[in-house]
């Protein structure tokens, strides 16, 4: 069974979805997309797509900066996601990625005179991070690409050259994954995640205006540290040595989840173990991505797969 997609308005194998060498936003990054979950639950038979009207919110603003007119409500592109998935006949952890996007075959830099258009496809997850033991760190030589440049509170394709460059720095230089700084020497996320540290009893995480992408997972950890631990985020610029003298630190994405930071530039975060808050959201997270957490159902919608693979 081959998975679909949806293209052009319609259901087709993925292998039919194919666009042409001149399309504008091969060409110059025209486009903005989102990440996904599809959680499978092997006891309930059904995926929790997580977040999904969350994630269609944030690609409606990301489509806004752009100018990318996108023809569907946030509940139409929910029910079309919860179709291909269904369609699609996967019974494994999923990721969906839908795409926006200046799909007129022309050449010239800008955003007006183009056409616009959107796919979605579903592919299965591998893990990203190391999330059960932990990853090593490095600040990275690149810095945040900032908001009079490329707006990162958009998911903008042509923005994550700036992320590609630090993680292949990172893993050339041994490391698992990089930590960018904001021009002025901020803290400001991962290649592809969010960060937290806890320090002095307190969950710090950079704000929104220092040039991250406002995760979806990371507003879901502020939720359950404030419901479940009694534990409110301070959202404020982060030093880059405070990562260093931090107790814990611990990346939140989509495909990361919650991934525990060990160490950072050869230097052990906190004991270099697992810290207690960490494992503490990492448990509750694990929870809920799946759906099972009764307090939260506006987080899941459900979905189960039509076609059974034998
Ligand atoms: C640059 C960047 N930061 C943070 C995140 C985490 O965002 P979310 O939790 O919505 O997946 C992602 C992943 O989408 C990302 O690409």
């Amino acid at each position: 069974m081959a998975p679909y997609a949806f293209f052009h308005k319609q259901f087709v194998p993925l292998s039919e979805a194919k666009i042409g060498v001149l399309t504008h936003a091969l060409h110059y990054g025209t486009a903005c997309f989102e990440g996904i979950r599809g959680n499978w639950d092997s006891r309930q038979k059904r995926f929790c797509l997580f977040r999904l009207q969350d994630h269609y919110e944030r690609m409606i603003g990301g489509c806004r900066i752009l100018k990318i007119d996108l023809p569907y409500s946030v509940d139409k592109l929910c029910h079309l996601t919860g179709q291909l998935v269904e369609k699609s006949g996967y019974e494994e952890d999923v990721y969906i990625r839908p795409l926006a996007y200046k799909s007129s075959e022309a050449l010239g830099v800008r955003l007006h005179n183009l056409e616009d258009d959107f796919f979605i496809i579903v592919t299965t997850l591998p893990p990203y991070l190391d999330a059960d033991n932990g990853v090593r760190c490095c600040i990275s030589s690149w810095r945040r690409v900032d908001d009079t440049m490329i707006p990162p509170r958009g998911k903008i394709c042509g923005s994550y050259v700036n992320s590609a460059l630090a993680k292949t720095e990172a893993l050339d230089n041994g490391f698992d994954e990089a930590i960018l700084l904001t021009q002025d020497g901020h803290v400001s996320e991962g290649s592809g995640e969010n960060i937290f540290l806890v320090l002095e009893g307190k969950l710090i995480t950079p704000p929104g205006s220092d040039n991250i992408l406002v995760g979806v997972t990371r507003d879901t950890v502020m939720k359950l540290a404030k419901n479940e631990l009694e534990l409110d985020t301070i959202e404020r610029q982060v030093d880059r040595s405070e990562l260093y003298v931090a107790d814990e630190c611990f990346f939140t994405g989509t495909a990361a989840n919650v991934t525990p930071i060990l160490e950072i530039d050869h230097r052990p975060i906190g004991t270099g173990k697992i810290g207690k808050v960490t494992a503490k959201l990492q448990k509750l997270f694990a929870e809920v991505m799946v759906g099972r957490n009764p307090k939260y159902p506006e987080w899941y919608h459900l979905v189960s797969p039509r076609v059974t693979r034998t």
